[in-house]
């Protein structure tokens, strides 16, 4: 039986907050109803256990980055879909795991800041605001968004469900994930929407 995908590695950046984590829990199941195996390396997770410890200077963060990108790199090349949901904010460490692992996706997840600031899911905009965090992503620390990704979320234009099935389209077009002819829509989404209108997005 030939496989439904080939291994490769979505990379999310954006900043915190920006909804990497909400288009990853649509992805996800949009990609397994198509038989793909699928891995998810979150940001927040990871630094509960393969990054427990690490801080957020750029050398930390050059660590987490890294170490993640080393675990992607080993399930692409196994055939899984790894996907990476960290804020990664520097050019030069994302370009170094897209040179590593080669099959790879990166999807910008843009978005203001004021919108961030605005949502503030976690209340931490507002502790960096007031200076109770130091070197916060886009507050006090930088973030470089990419020049060339494959794909760009607009997460105040779109929904997540949109986002995720245009991040489909690209491995679709890309070779990863077989086309398919019908919706593509998870049986279990409430998607409104067919497959071939989100394309269109
Ligand atoms: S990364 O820069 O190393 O890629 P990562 O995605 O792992 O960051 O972690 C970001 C998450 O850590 C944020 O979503 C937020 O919940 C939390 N966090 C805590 N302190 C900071 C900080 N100084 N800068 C950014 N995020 C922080």
């Amino acid at each position: 039986m030939t496989s439904p995908s080939r291994g490769c590695t979505i990379w999310f950046t954006g900043l915190s907050g920006a909804g990497k984590s909400t288009i990853t829990e649509q992805l996800v199941p949009l990609l397994k109803s198509r038989g793909c195996k699928v891995e998810v390396l979150d940001g927040d997770v990871v630094r509960t256990n393969l990054s427990k410890g690490l801080g957020f200077s750029k050398e930390d963060r050059d660590i987490n980055i890294r170490r993640i990108g080393f675990v992607c790199h080993l399930l692409s090349r196994n055939g899984v879909i790894a996907i990476a949901a960290a804020i990664s904010p520097y050019k030069n460490l994302r370009d170094e795991n897209r040179a590593l692992i080669k099959d790879f996706v990166e999807v910008y997840v843009k978005v203001s800041l004021e919108t961030c600031i605005q949502r503030d899911v976690k209340g931490l905009y507002k502790k960096a605001l007031a200076g109770e965090i130091k070197e916060f992503t886009g507050v006090s620390d930088p973030y470089e968004a990419p020049d060339h990704p494959e794909v760009i979320c607009e997460t105040e234009k779109e929904t997540p469900q949109e986002s995720a099935l245009k991040i489909v389209h690209k491995l679709e077009e890309l070779g990863y994930v077989a086309r398919r002819t019908d919706d593509g829509v998870h049986p279990k989404s409430d998607a409104k929407f067919s497959f071939n209108e989100a394309a269109r997005v």
